[in-house]
């Protein structure tokens, strides 16, 4: 699904440069879960960002499914980013003024879906996240849980093959937490989706499967598959 190879990534600040990403080769299958953990400021969220075609590495390769995103039109880029990647953030990056329903639904509006159908995919999104008698409470009318449940819904309503979470529990209470990371990870599997996330959850990182650290910009990955 994912191939990186060499992936560097540069930012500068006037005489200053960083480097979060200092040459990241890694490979990430279909329906693979991996989760991603580090120190503040390892690169983490770079990574996260050149895997969703928000942002090109300064040199590298990010292939999904063969086509290399760092070598695509930005017009392309937004095309591939709009129909195959799901993003669910630490903020949970609602628009203020509209529903629960209508949030889910911007997210098909890119991709040409009629009204009537952005109408009930939306709502069966937020059913599938456990918020079906919320269609119409605005962000403000939620808990922080709620509001979560219905950005992951946006992410998913468009039905992508990825689905990439930066600390999607950093703004949750703990009782909160791991309903949401059972809610990411049940989801992923019943869709089959690739599924990468940051976290600073120790309990969460021991239980992945496959455990990436980053620190100053160079990744070490951990298979954590059962023996036997
Ligand atoms: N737009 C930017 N301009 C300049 N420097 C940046 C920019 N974005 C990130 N950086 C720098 O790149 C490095 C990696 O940042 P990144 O956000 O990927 O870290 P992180 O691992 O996600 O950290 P955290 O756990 O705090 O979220 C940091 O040193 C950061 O200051
Ligand atoms: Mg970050």
């Amino acid at each position: 699904m994912y191939e990186l190879i060499g992936v560097t990534k540069q930012y500068r600040r006037g005489r200053t440069r960083v480097d979060a990403l200092a040459g990241v080769d890694l490979a990430i299958g279909q329906g693979d879960r991996l989760v991603i953990q580090g120190p503040t400021g390892g690169g983490k969220s770079t990574l996260l960002q050149m895997l969703g075609g928000l942002d090109r590495p300064t040199s590298g390769s990010v292939l999904l499914d063969g086509t290399d995103l760092a070598k695509l039109s930005e017009r392309r880029l937004t095309a591939v980013r709009g129909q195959n990647i799901g993003f669910v953030f630490q903020s949970f990056n609602l628009i203020p003024t509209l529903t629960a329903l209508e949030n889910v639904e911007t997210a098909l509006v890119p991709l040409g879906v009629k009204t009537a159908d952005r109408r009930d995919r939306a709502a069966e999104a937020l059913d599938s996240v456990g918020l079906v008698e919320r269609l119409g409470h605005l962000p403000s009318e939620l808990s922080g849980g709620q509001q979560q449940r219905v950005a992951i819904a946006r992410a998913l309503v468009k039905r992508p093959k990825v689905l990439l979470a930066d600390e999607p529990t950093g703004n949750l209470d703990e009782s909160m937490r791991d309903e949401i990371v059972d809610l990411l990870e049940g989801l992923c599997e019943e869709h089959g989706l690739t599924f990468v996330m940051v976290t600073h959850d120790s309990a969460v990182a021991r239980r992945a499967p496959r455990l990436a650290t980053i620190r100053k910009g160079r990744i070490t990955v951990k298979e954590n598959r059962p023996v036997g």
